[in-house]
């Protein structure tokens, strides 16, 4: 495939496996890169130094285009940044964060930006921050999520409406058929996420992957509004989040019950009770748990077939 996002990152397929804390690391980012797709490693849950060995292994596992994902919410975000460019990445994804404050840092250094919204304003925003393209996430999506509760399918036409630079979509896509669906809408390519949080390189807890398998539709919902909204599974945690919400609880009180460490108790120990399970609605799509490279061509499979299904409509 040939378009504005393949000729961005020099890569095959106009599909990128998105950053995700405590499931991206090297090995299931190479392995995306390699199958002709954008790997990125998640560095929201790693320390300077284990991102700094993610980046090294990931470019010995692969001579293909890759990239990280910052969330800006990062406390030791200066060093991340100089390790970014201490390595030579040249792909960066931002998120949770303000375009502004380090897109000019990143392009002085040559490396392509791109940053992940969740509305039309910040689309252009980002566009006027000078990033190179832009993520419009719908709330599907699994992880940290807009307060605006936006669906993927009418944010991506209504970016697209006012936007110039190449717009990626994401949220609630794990087949060829919504890749082709959000690239109708306007999408120049797509960003999954939760589909490849359940293969063999995440580096999630297998219970998690599990509990993503096992997921049906109705089984994630947005949650904890008042600090990130974020979207999880409705395990035991869920359930005394929900509990605490009838009792008009305060930011603190919110603060106080999540406390330290429950995503990484969740997905990276696989406590499926006590730990947050961040993960979208399409895991009820979501069937086995297979090899990186297996979903990067059932998926473009898929994109084919789904074409010459629409074009008999
Ligand atoms: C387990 C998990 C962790 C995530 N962590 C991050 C993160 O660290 N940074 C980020 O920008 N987005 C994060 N996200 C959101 C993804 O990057 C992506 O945009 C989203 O998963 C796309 O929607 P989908 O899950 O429906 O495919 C995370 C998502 C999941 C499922």
């Amino acid at each position: 495939m040939n378009n504005r996002i393949t000729q961005l990152f020099n890569i095959e397929y106009p599909l990128i496996q998105a950053g995700m804390i405590w499931a991206s690391g090297y090995k299931l980012a190479s392995a995306v890169s390699n199958a002709g797709g954008l790997g990125l490693i998640g560095a929201g849950s790693m320390y300077p130094d284990v991102l700094r060995e993610h980046i090294q292994k990931c470019k010995k596992a692969t001579d293909k285009p890759f990239g990280v994902n910052v969330p800006m919410l990062y406390p030791n975000i200066e060093e991340i940044m100089d390790i970014i460019v201490e390595e030579g990445v040249k792909i960066v994804f931002t998120s949770a964060g303000n375009p502004k404050t380090w897109t000019p840092f990143l392009k002085e250094n040559g490396i392509i930006v791109v940053h992940v919204v969740s509305s039309v304003k910040f689309a252009l925003k980002a566009q006027d921050a000078g990033v190179d393209a832009v993520v419009a996430e719908g709330f599907e999506a699994g992880g940290h999520n807009g307060r605006e509760e936006t669906t993927t399918f009418t944010l991506i036409p209504m970016v697209k409406e006012q936007l110039q630079i190449p717009l990626i979509a994401a949220g609630g896509i794990a087949t060829g058929h919504g890749m082709l669906a959000a690239m109708v809408l306007g999408a120049d390519a797509v960003q999954v996420g939760s589909r490849f949080a359940a293969s063999v390189e995440s580096s999630s807890h297998d219970n998690f992957k599990k509990a993503i398998v096992e997921a049906k539709d109705g089984d994630t919902q947005l949650t904890l509004k008042e600090l990130a909204p974020v979207r999880l599974i409705k395990n035991k945690f869920f359930q005394d989040v929900t509990e605490l919400y009838t009792k008009s609880p305060t930011v603190d009180d919110l603060k106080t019950l999540l406390g330290r460490a429950r995503a990484k108790k969740g997905m990276f120990e696989g406590d499926l009770d006590e730990g947050e399970l961040e993960i979208g609605q399409i895991a009820g799509l979501i069937h086995d748990i297979k090899p990186a490279a297996d979903i990067v061509k059932e998926i473009i499979t898929d994109f084919e077939k789904a074409k010459q299904e629409v074009a008999g409509l």
